[in-house]
């Protein structure tokens, strides 16, 4: 029978290194500190060089131990050489986190063409690419248990009028969880995916102070709040940590119950 140590040691990320893309803020910093916290080593990234070495210095003053990837996700053609030197940098990270995502709530006839393109280059081909980078690489350094992690939302299998483009994103995302699961579970890498509902983050700002949408996102959800950002931790933590070897191709879905309600 194994110690009860064992079943912490479970949930340890001392060793790994993970990247979490789009990590400047909102859930993916979130992610971030809770990834050093158990222990790992952490791949900050935003476009922002600036604001991401002022968190590095203030994570690593807390004993974090943090490196930067300052790059613009958007930008698919440079991916492949910044991928590649942020690896020789400060080696091939064994978790990836695709969190990365802008928002756009619009109908299809409202969307100028231009943001129905970035939206789809930022959320779904920079997470499909970045995905296959990090994957080739894992398996070239021989990495044991790799994890990949993508940032889906309950979005991604339902419609709403006036919000067309992002669940395409989404969904497209779901379907790409489901690939990796399949095509890298044998080699060891795992895929699986978080679904968040309604977090209280500087993207949904606007959404939470509408006198209109505000209360209706409360009204429907069956634990009448909106999520507080640090309720994305514990998902995060768990399917990169040895505790879900098992677990594959499954997406984890943190809405409140928002999802199940009609
Ligand atoms: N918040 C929610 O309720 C919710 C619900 C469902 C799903 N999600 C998903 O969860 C993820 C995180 O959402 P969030 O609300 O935390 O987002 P957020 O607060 O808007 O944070 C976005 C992060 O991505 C970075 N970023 C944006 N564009 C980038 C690009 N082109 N290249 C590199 N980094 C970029 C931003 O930093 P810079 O601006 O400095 O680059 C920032 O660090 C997204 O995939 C989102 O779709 C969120």
């Amino acid at each position: 029978m194994s110690s009860l140590a064992t079943y912490q040691a479970d949930f340890s990320l001392a060793g790994r290194c993970a990247l979490i893309t789009g990590s400047s803020a909102g859930l993916g910093l979130e992610i971030a500190r809770a990834y050093a916290a158990h222990g790992a080593r952490i791949i900050l990234n935003g476009r922002d060089a600036q604001k991401l070495q002022l968190l590095a210095e203030s994570l690593r003053s807390q004993g974090a131990q943090v490196d930067l990837w300052p790059q613009d996700l958007g930008d698919l053609p440079a991916l492949d050489a910044s991928y590649d030197a942020l690896c020789k940098r400060v080696g091939t990270p064994d978790i990836l986190v695709n969190n990365v995502g802008i928002r756009l709530r619009s109908r299809l006839q409202d969307a100028a063409w231009d943001q129905i393109e970035q939206l789809l280059h930022v959320d779904l081909l920079a997470t499909l690419k970045l995905s296959k980078l990090a994957a080739q690489a894992m398996l070239a350094a021989q990495t044991q248990a790799g994890r990949i992690i993508t940032l889906t939302s309950i979005a991604g299998p339902l419609a709403r009028p006036g919000d067309a483009i992002y669940p395409v994103a989404k969904q497209g995302l779901s379907g790409l969880v489901r690939s990796l699961a399949v095509e890298f579970g044998g080699q060891g890498i795992t895929s699986n995916g978080i679904a968040p509902g309604t977090f209280a983050t500087e993207s949904n700002a606007a959404l939470a102070q509408d006198p209109v949408k505000g209360p209706l996102v409360v009204g429907r959800n069956p634990l009448a709040r909106w999520a507080r950002p640090d309720e994305i931790r514990a998902a995060a933590v768990f399917l990169a940590s040895p505790a879900a070897s098992y677990v594959n191709g499954h997406i984890v879905v943190v809405d409140g119950g928002f999802s199940i309600t009609f």
